[in-house]
């Protein structure tokens, strides 16, 4: 349970909040490449933390976020044309490049005055770069930007990752919460007709282990970018089944699924605003390229990436009611809804657009939410009081890697980690580059 004041401080990223502020001490995805992969293409309209921006590729290339106001009499650079390295304002012909400077002003005549205006000015913009398929942002003090987080699925070929993102309609926080809640499994997605053997050698029993053992006990450990948060739960006799998620802040989290050889997948949490976020989700294998069947269940929205419209925004969504089909309630699954992406939301959604967290009755499981919070609180309290985030200068400590694991009872967090990726942490040091 948090007080008013600190639900607040956890949830609000807009310009001058305290974890807006942190929020502006890190690179964050804003877009997926693909949406920008043309030159002299439209702009694209984008809210992130609050701010309405504008993001265009010019002509020579470079990508550019930048704010859509035109400074001669406000309007707006949405309807401008994209030509010539700039984007031209359609009113009076004023251009602006990606860095934001204006280079032309063809509605004065040249001279001294006009020579002023060009070099004095400006429409705000922040520095972008494209990395493991997403274009990531820098929305702070330019002067303090850091190196990009060495996160793994960028590290890897092209062809080993699969990237997709969706709007999902509350507040960042609660729907990072619903990822590294690993108890939710055994009851949100639940099925209730056997799983589909070939999907795995694993699947059955990790289901069976799941669906019995909706308490499962929690460790989290600490490192340099977040935390690992490791929920147990009974295996085989003699065994404990560990699911193990990685936290790492101030908006990234990997799943607790993988198996050895097994594709990974990790979660990013962009605010829109108060009330939506962007999830970008990774899906992506250190040692191979993704194979057919992986892209197939992928691309078709059964799986943890979403089925989206050509805006991102999920077909089974708050207005529709996620086509809960209370039939299937009953026989087929324990939501009734398709789609382990649209299950989370559903019930992420149904908190309210920002979960009110005075009136909460927490309990052991809920751990890993605790400790989050914990964190990133902490972090917002420490930056506002002059300390700026260590973790946003440490990007190889964001190399990790989570997952499933068996390991005989009684054996602690640490070691499963260490003996499932040869490091305490599941840092990774020899990623590829
Ligand atoms: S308002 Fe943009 S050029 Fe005049
Ligand atoms: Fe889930």
């Amino acid at each position: 349970m948090l007080s008013m004041a600190d639900n607040e401080l956890l949830t609000l990223t807009g310009p001058g909040t305290a974890m807006g502020n942190l929020f502006r001490e890190f690179w964050h995805p804003v877009a997926l490449l693909a949406e920008v992969s043309e030159a002299d293409a439209a702009p694209k309209r984008l809210k992130i933390l609050g701010e309405d921006m504008l993001l265009f590729r010019q002509t020579d290339g470079r990508l550019g976020l930048v704010e859509p106001r035109c400074p001669h009499r406000g309007a707006d650079l949405f309807w401008g044309r994209n030509e010539e390295c700039g984007l031209r304002c359609i009113y009076h012909g004023w251009k602006f490049d990606v860095d934001g400077n204006c280079t032309d002003i063809p509605n004065m005549v040249p001279g001294k005055l006009r020579d002023n205006f060009l070099k004095s000015v400006r429409i705000r913009s922040y520095p972008v770069r494209e990395w493991g398929g997403m274009v990531w942002a820098w929305m702070g003090d330019p002067a303090q930007a850091v190196d990009l987080p060495r996160v793994e699925w960028a590290l890897v070929p092209d062809s080993h990752r699969y990237v997709s993102k969706k709007l999902q309609e509350c507040n960042w926080a609660q729907a990072l919460e619903g990822a590294i809640d690993t108890a939710h499994f055994t009851f949100v997605h639940r099925n209730l007709t056997p799983p589909p053997m070939h999907l795995s050698v694993y699947a059955d029993k990790r289901a069976a282990w799941i669906d019995a053992d909706g308490a499962p006990y929690y460790e989290v450990l600490e490192h340099d970018a977040g935390l690992v948060l490791g929920g147990a739960r009974r295996g085989d006799p003699g065994e404990t089944y560990w699911r193990i998620s990685q936290y790492m802040v101030p908006n990234h989290a990997t799943a607790p699924n993988a198996m050895p050889g097994e594709t990974y997948t990790a979660q990013t949490w962009v605010p829109v605003d108060e009330e939506n976020c962007w999830i970008f989700t990774t899906a992506w294998n250190p040692d191979r390229p993704l194979n057919e069947e992986e892209l197939f269940r992928y691309n078709s929205g059964r799986s943890v990436h979403a089925e989206v419209d050509e805006n991102y925004v999920p077909l089974r969504r708050r207005a529709n009611d996620y086509m809960i089909d209370r039939d299937a309630q009953k026989t087929v699954s324990f939501t009734g809804i398709t789609g382990l992406s649209e299950q989370d939301a559903c019930v992420q959604d149904s908190q309210g657009r920002i979960a009110d967290r005075t009136r909460e009755t927490l309990t052991p499981s809920d751990e890993g939410v605790v400790r989050f919070r914990k964190l990133i609180m902490g972090l917002a309290r420490d930056l506002a009081a002059g300390e700026r985030p260590q973790a946003a200068r440490t990007p190889d400590a964001y190399t990790t890697r989570s997952g499933g694991a068996i390991a005989a009872e009684g054996t602690g967090l640490a070691e499963v980690m260490s003996d499932r990726f040869g490091d305490p942490r599941g840092v990774i040091s020899d990623a590829a580059d």
